[in-house]
């Protein structure tokens, strides 16, 4: 009988953020080896550890072990959480020179382990550092996925399920663009349940269009608000990663808004930026380019540009 593909995935960083998404694989039972790697080994010791003591209640048995970027050369998925995060009022574009630096190394010392596969890229900014990656990897650009604004889409779908009380499963909405302070609402695509959100509002008898932009505001600066209250975010993205990992694993061809790198598509070229996209094993089959209003078009190429010109600061 042929051998089962295990599926190894290899965790970079173990901070509130990778250990978050840590938990939440082996809870969803997601992946056969998780292999945590961290500058600080005695860390990612203790986390793999602590994690172990739970896998007797685990859905399904998972390898976890504090490892090296040896381990990387047989990884079907590197994810990268490491780096710092954001202070209180910082922006995420303001983590980009210290964290590029950070970036550079642990690239290398991957791609020097023969890395063959697909990374998924968390650290702020991600779309930048995402770019960074690609150009340091030398993958092609399927493989080299960034977390995008797929928390962004669920914290919209969450907070419109909320207004509308409706399960936010059933609300189809998408935020796109820089993940950060430029991204855009896809209002003209969004429904809740099987209507489209215009058709619901206009039956909800206090609703007002006001609301969704309180709404979306909400969403945009929900880190912020985060932040200010416990220091970080971290279930929010972990669970984000899990989902987009679950999707190249299990070879979903599901629509996520991940950072996917254009190359012509929405009119742009030479830029990661959070839009819809088709992910499956191969990583990105396809960016899915929707028919935006000219609104949306606006703050769409505003959000590039906003990315283009940060990108300048550290793209030789
Ligand atoms: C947030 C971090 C992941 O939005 O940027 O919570």
């Amino acid at each position: 009988m042929s051998k089962e593909k295990v599926n190894r995935v290899v965790l970079i960083g173990t901070g509130a953020v990778g250990c978050s998404y840590a938990y939440s694989m082996i809870n969803q039972g997601v992946t056969e080896e998780l292999v945590l790697i961290d500058v600080n080994e005695s860390k990612s010791e203790g986390e793999a550890m602590d994690l172990n003591h739970g896998m007797p209640f685990a859905p399904s048995p998972m390898k976890v072990w504090s490892g090296s970027y040896k381990d990387c050369e047989s990884a079907d998925l590197i994810v990268i959480s490491a780096g710092l995060a954001q202070k209180p009022g910082e922006t995420r574009l303001q983590l980009l020179e210290k964290n590029t630096k950070i970036f550079k190394q642990i690239v290398k010392n991957i791609m020097d382990n023969n890395f063959n596969g697909i990374f998924l890229i968390a650290t702020n900014p991600v779309d930048i550092l995402t770019y960074v990656t690609l150009k340091e990897s030398g993958l092609p650009k399927e493989r080299v996925i960034g977390s995008g604004t797929v928390l962004d889409s669920a914290r919209l779908r969450f907070a419109l399920g909320q207004y509308f009380k409706v399960d936010p499963r059933n609300v189809h909405a998408a935020i796109i663009g820089e993940h950060g302070d430029t991204e855009l609402p896809v209002w003209s695509h969004a429904s809740i349940g099987i209507e489209q959100l215009e058709n619901v509002l206009a039956k909800k008898k206090d609703a007002n269009k006001g609301c969704l932009e309180d709404i979306f505001v909400n969403v945009r600066d929900a880190a912020y608000h985060i932040i200010e209250r416990k220091g970080a975010t971290y279930y929010g993205i972990g669970m984000s990663l899990v989902r987009i990992t679950k999707a190249i694993l299990y070879n979903e061809n599901s629509i996520l808004t991940v950072s996917a790198f254009l190359d012509g598509e929405y009119g742009h070229k030479n830029v990661y930026i959070g839009v819809p996209a088709v992910v499956n094993r191969s990583g990105i089959r396809e960016i899915i380019e929707i028919d935006l209003n000219e609104k949306e078009k606006e703050q769409f190429n505003h959000s590039v540009t906003v990315l283009k010109e940060t990108m300048s600061s550290i793209v030789q």
